[in-house]
């Protein structure tokens, strides 16, 4: 196999003693996943007894992707079936010459393994992790704090490859903004390569990606990082990042809003306002109503919020801590308040935290990972397609949890403040 120019530019930063992290970035075909299969096989062959894992959010999309090209790249390097066992079931490859292993894993976000015990004590040498926007930023740095196997053996330093196509997320932050402002942390390092900088494409490739639409065409084929992603969009992705630092926000009537888990798996969110400063977000996992209920009264106490300004999110067994606390229920399919133009009150009070989030109005105090979550929650929220009746809706839960792996809880508790807004001024709203 011979690399393009792009891989062998990307080789040099993994082979060098400098960088920790390179985020080789895309567009579509630009040889990304066949650099990372590349420079994987080459360390199991090059240092004998090392460990490598090759990761990406969901691991039956690994097996379906990342494995074939893996598979495609032995093929050209003369690797068989001989030199090698694998485990499809357990996800481990080993060659028998230098008994190196790759490692397959699945860095999805589970909000029952929050802290990615399921990487356990597993050690390893170095890592790939293909279209890692798929992945929070703390599943890789727990994934880069593992390696260490055989090191020091070696002479190496911790590697870890991200790849990825242009996305505003945490890369975009991380990587992408700091490489272009130039200020990017000295041991990270970005690099692009395009479709056009990959000689071992089909002309046909080309073709379909210019036939994309204009935001799928500008990221995948032009590997443009500022596209123009507003459409459909209730939050601006900027102002997303802007709550967590917008500690200017005034304080004001205290308030607490929370949403309640549906099922064991799911957490209940409380939020504590000040105005609209979300000072502080409380998870809880696997509790009964009734502790539930002594938890937010003891919030509520502490802070001194009265009952009629504690709203609880009805539907389900939500209901039950209504009745308990008999504070304020949120239903949110009930029809909007005032304006009749939302579909239903849930809608309304999206439309209103958007437009006060873009305002630069709302101020959350939050860890980074809630931030992580939270983010990634409020950037899928979109404006659903008009029904019939015209009416402004957002994005179906059920469909959010198919994007992210779970429902949006965070943004879901700081949403229904909007209630007390609206229930306030009982003023017409126009998203
Ligand atoms: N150096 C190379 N030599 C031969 N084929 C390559 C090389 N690099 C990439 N390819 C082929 O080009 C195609 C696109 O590469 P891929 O790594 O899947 O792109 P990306 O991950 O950036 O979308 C694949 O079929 C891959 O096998
Ligand atoms: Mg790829």
């Amino acid at each position: 196999m011979r690399l393009t120019i792009k891989q062998t530019k990307a080789l040099d930063i993994l082979e060098n003693s400098k960088h920790n992290t390179l985020l080789f970035g895309g567009g579509a075909g630009g040889g990304k996943s066949a650099l990372g299969c590349y420079w994987i096989l080459k360390n199991c062959f090059k240092y004998p007894g090392t460990r490598w894992l090759i990761g990406r959010s969901k691991l039956h999309t690994l097996k379906s992707t990342t494995l074939n090209t893996l598979f495609e790249i032995m093929k050209m390097q003369g690797i068989t079936s001989n030199d090698y066992y694998f485990n499809r079931t357990s996800g481990f490859m080993t060659f028998h010459s230098t008994g190196s292993q790759i490692v397959l894993k699945d860095l999805f976000y589970y909000p029952s393994d929050p802290n990615f015990d399921k990487l356990g004590s597993m050690e390893i040498t170095g890592a790939f992790v293909d279209e890692a926007s798929e992945c929070t930023q703390k599943a890789i740095m727990i994934l880069s704090s593992r390696i260490r196997f055989q090191l020091d053996l070696h002479n190496l330093v911790p590697k870890v490859l991200l790849t990825c196509n242009p996305t505003k997320n945490w890369l975009y932050n991380e990587f992408y903004k700091p490489w272009k402002d130039g200020n990017i942390l000295n041991h990270r390092y970005f690099l692009q390569s395009l479709v056009t900088d990959n000689p071992h494409i089909s002309k046909h490739y080309i073709g379909q990606l210019q036939r994309l639409d204009n935001v799928s065409r500008q990221r995948l084929l032009e590997g443009m990082w500022e596209y123009d992603d507003t459409l459909g969009k209730l939050f601006e992705y900027d102002k997303i990042n802007d709550i967590f630092s917008n500690s200017f926000v005034p304080k004001g009537d205290l308030h607490i809003s929370v949403d309640v888990a549906r099922y064991g798996n799911d957490r209940s969110v409380v939020c504590l306002w000040n105005g609209f400063r979300c000072e502080s977000i409380l998870q809880y996992t696997k509790t009964s109503i009734t502790e539930l209920a002594t938890y937010v009264l003891e919030i509520a106490n502490k802070n001194k919020v009265g009952r009629s300004n504690i709203i609880v999110d009805e539907d389900g067994v939500g209901g039950g801590l209504v009745d308990v606390l008999r504070c304020k229920g949120f239903v949110n399919n009930s029809r909007p308040i005032g304006k009749e133009n939302y579909a239903n009150l849930k809608a309304q009070c999206y439309y209103m935290f958007a437009d006060k989030v873009n305002n630069g109005e709302i101020y959350v105090n939050a860890v980074m990972e809630d931030r992580d979550a939270l983010a990634q929650e409020l950037e899928i929220v979109q404006v659903r397609k008009l029904d019939s009746e015209q009416k402004l809706n957002v994005m179906e839960k059920s469909k959010i949890k198919d994007l992210i792996g779970r429902s949006p809880d965070i943004a879901d508790a700081l949403m229904m403040r909007m209630y007390f807004e609206l229930a306030k001024s009982k003023v017409v709203y126009f998203g």
